[in-house]
């Protein structure tokens, strides 16, 4: 076989559906794109965590500390899985931590945020959790079989993320009127973010992601499908969204809403969000104190 029957093979494999192991032959580009889309969310699992951490000394219940804890347990967990997953394409832990914390790879959005009043806590994990589920859904048909295999355990555990953070803006909005000002303030913040987080719309016959089906839906699907299922539930619980152009036209067939700040997304994403260097700081210090069990760990092999 010709390298170029070999590259159409593959091509045809991956666009009826079929899919790849990681010993199978691929071709170098699409090896280093699922890479790159893997070790994206690996870091913005890692790096979600930091907004969430900061409220598990503050939470308001043993019961939902527990929860807490347990939700950024899981996220460390689902980092830990897709590094995993990452590794097996040719970059090792460590220098994908060295490039995530030189600010040379990204982390979603919306992990560059403060949270400020513990109706923060319920919003990321009810709609931050719902707008990634609804792309980690379209995740589970990856092309890349272990991608695949792995956001199917990951899913599972989104969803009851998502059930927490509902219940936790529940309650606020069972309580008094400062706690329902709490969660309609959180929410107007945290809108603008939500609504950049797929990223901006991209022409799908040009975008190899989507032709190599690493990934099944684009941005402008995802975006579209997060507002059908989510903006009925909002309003549902009495909440205003705060966009006065946001509404479902029915001869489109489509939500329109007031273009998201794609200026503001790109800046955050580069580094330049209101934590995005503070997080990182973080990050860093934990890394350097966890040097040692590296040390340890990785001393046995060096020695043979
Ligand atoms: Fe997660
Ligand atoms: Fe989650």
């Amino acid at each position: 076989m010709t390298e170029q029957e070999r590259l159409d093979t593959f091509n045809a494999h991956v666009a009826s559906g079929g899919k790849v192991e990681p010993g199978d032959w691929m071709p170098d580009a699409y090896r280093k794109a699922v890479l790159k889309f893997v070790e994206m969310h690996a870091n913005s699992e890692l790096m979600g965590v930091l907004p969430e951490r900061e409220w598990l000394m503050r939470a308001p219940s043993l019961k939902r500390k527990l929860a807490l804890t347990a939700k950024v347990q899981d996220e460390v967990g689902h980092a830990q899985l897709l590094y995993r997953v990452a590794e097996d394409l040719g970059k090792s832990r460590e220098a994908m931590l060295d490039d995530l914390l030189a600010g040379k790879t990204k982390f979603h959005n919306v992990f560059h945020y403060p949270t400020k009043t513990w109706a923060d806590v319920g919003v990321i994990a009810w709609l931050v959790d719902a707008a990634a589920i609804v792309a980690q859904q379209a995740l589970r048909e990856s092309s890349y079989a272990p991608y695949a295999r792995t956001m199917k355990k990951i899913c599972w555990e989104e969803s009851v993320h998502i059930i927490h953070g509902r219940d936790v803006l529940l309650s606020l909005l069972n309580g008094t009127a400062t706690q329902r000002a709490m969660v309609q303030e959180a929410l107007d913040r945290w809108w603008g973010p939500l609504m950049q987080m797929h990223g901006p719309p991209t022409d799908p016959t040009k975008d190899r992601d989507l032709a190599w089906r690493i990934k099944n839906k684009s941005n402008d699907e995802l975006r579209q499908e997060f507002l059908a299922i989510y903006v009925p539930r909002i309003r549902e619980l009495g909440l205003t969204l705060p966009d006065s152009a946001l509404r479902y036209d029915e001869t489109a067939g489509r939500w329109r809403f007031t273009e998201p700040d794609w200026k503001e997304l790109y800046a955050v994403v580069t580094g330049h969000g209101p934590m995005s260097q503070e997080r990182l700081a973080f990050r860093q210090i934990n890394y350097d104190q966890t040097q040692w069990v590296r040390d340890a760990i990785l001393a046995v092999p060096r020695a043979a």
